[in-house]
């Protein structure tokens, strides 16, 4: 049985964001601005304290501090971070006696790393890979600070550092805000800075601090002091926050505002696990809470889903290409979590596929939106460039949700897609690599989506002139009426 989808009514409303004024491009200038006034204030304070104590010395101290900027500021994750994470798929398996091979060890971050590289991962913009939870001594070291384990890390988190960039890779390790990490190792309350520090004397690139054993109300000081702490050490690293998951699920309102300035990317919601319906329960939450999210997502500062699951046990070929689609198109960071070592050769060109990649990084930065749901069917779209005139380009994700066991034939127009402009989109289907040539506003895309599948599509939009044809051909050969607003209907 075929679903038309046409016979549904998509949504008409013009859903306007508030970002059509926002250029990605100047973002890094006002950013430097913040970072020069945050400096300002701090000389300025310093100096009110100076003055109070008659110590001319410390004026001079101030003005010899770093810049005091803000996570955000970093000037790093510009688009959304991509990688590999050994949380989801390796979790805290220390029993390095019995398996040695899957065990939370360096050799398990040395092999993956060969992997990434040689594997071609690297190339296609999988640059960082992430140590979690499990990598430290039980206990800090006699001089207060972390410490790997030094049984199962013996060269120590540095080596790794070292072998990782010495094959043009970056290093990310986690900790966590509260007395303990959430797998009870040492937590970093009371020691902000010197962990901070020792993370920068690592040549750490990355840093995920989780927030267990800590209380959520004290996280709205503590995370921004942990990135104050990260910034003064002068080594950029991205800043990845759990922040608002913990401060959600304990019934507080998240101050996004304040997140989306001081980390890079944030948690927001449960850990995913190797299963579709963990997988689409994150969908679910980031669709059904999009007004919120969208707006807090840009260059430097991404909403976080977490890990994809791509080739692990939990999720056939198409859910797979399903949660690669939905990611991309939610500019989430892609950090994958799977054994590099087994990945089938599908599974990998899922992850490796260049058009979806494209997606994932466009420099608009925009977070896409369910902007259809009924019957088990969801359209997803996500302004990107090229941008001509007053036109997006766009990324489209068909997601059929239907367990019916054939495809569902999903037809709708350009211009119910929100797609106006006249001289059409050159539109490609980025898993089968084919194209639709150029579509037009009243043109009709119709596409089979297979049981818990998707088809993603990338609308770019043609420049007036590429064709030489005046408006009018472009018309008559929809031969429908021609809308001449400018705002694009869902953004
Ligand atoms: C969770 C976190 C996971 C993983 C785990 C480690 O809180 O969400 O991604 O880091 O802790 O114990």
């Amino acid at each position: 049985m075929y679903v038309d989808v046409c016979m549904y009514v998509l949504p008409s409303r013009t859903i306007h964001t508030g970002r059509g004024d926002y250029s990605p491009y100047i973002k890094p200038y006002i950013n430097s601005l913040t970072a020069l006034h945050q400096h300002c204030r701090l000389i300025m304070s310093m100096m009110g304290a100076a003055r109070a104590a008659g110590i001319l010395a410390a004026v001079v101290a101030a003005l010899v501090l770093p810049p005091a900027v803000l996570g955000l500021d970093n000037g790093l994750a510009l688009t959304p971070p991509m990688g590999w994470l050994a949380w989801e798929r390796f979790r805290c398996n220390t029993d390095c006696v019995n398996d040695p091979k899957n065990c939370i060890s360096e050799n398990l971050f040395f092999e993956m790393a060969d992997r990434l590289v040689a594997d071609g991962y690297l190339a296609a913009g999988y640059e960082y890979i992430n140590i979690d939870d499990c990598w430290s001594s039980r206990t800090r070291g006699d001089d207060g600070r972390l410490r790997a384990d030094p049984e199962r890390f013996p060269s120590g988190i540095k080596a790794i550092a070292d072998y990782v960039h010495s094959k043009g890779l970056k290093l990310g390790i986690y900790g966590d805000y509260g007395n303990y990490t959430c797998a009870g190792y040492p937590g970093s309350l009371g020691h902000l800075q010197t962990d901070a520090q020792t993370f920068a004397e690592w040549n750490v690139d990355f840093v995920k601090f989780d927030g267990c054993y800590a209380h959520p109300k004290d996280m709205d000081k503590g995370y921004p002091e942990f990135g104050f702490h990260l910034n003064q050490t002068g080594r950029q690293m991205v800043y990845s926050c759990s922040w608002p998951v913990y401060q959600i699920f304990s019934g507080m309102t998240p101050d996004y505002a304040s997140i989306a300035k001081h980390c890079n990317l944030w948690r927001n919601y449960d850990d995913i696990q190797d299963s579709w319906a963990s997988v689409t329960t994150i969908i679910d939450y980031y669709g059904d809470n999009q007004d919120v999210l969208i707006p807090l997502a840009g260059p430097g500062h991404w909403n976080d889903p977490d890990m994809l699951i791509i080739g692990n046990f939990g999720l056939s070929y198409e859910q797979s290409k399903a949660q690669m689609a939905l990611w991309v198109v939610m500019a989430s960071p892609l950090l994958s979590s799977v054994d590099l070592r087994t990945i089938g050769p599908e599974y990998r060109a899922i992850l490796q596929n260049r058009a979806a990649i494209a997606i994932s990084q466009d420099p608009l930065g925009i977070q896409g939106k369910r902007i259809f749901k009924d019957k088990g069917i969801e359209i997803w779209a996500r302004p990107i460039t090229p941008v001509v005139g007053e036109y997006y380009s766009y990324a489209i994700v068909f997601f059929n949700r239907r367990v019916d066991g054939t495809p569902s034939q999903v037809s709708v127009t350009i211009h119910e897609l929100g797609m106006l402009n006249a001289a059409g989109y050159r539109t490609e289907d980025v898993f089968a690599g084919q194209s639709y040539g150029v579509l037009y506003p009243a043109d009709r895309l119709k596409v089979d989506v297979n049981p818990s599948g998707v088809v993603l599509v990338r609308c770019s939009a043609v420049p007036a002139r590429a064709f030489g044809r005046p408006p009018q051909q472009q018309l008559q050969r929809g031969g429908r009426p021609f809308f001449t607003t400018t705002r694009p209907r869902f953004f």
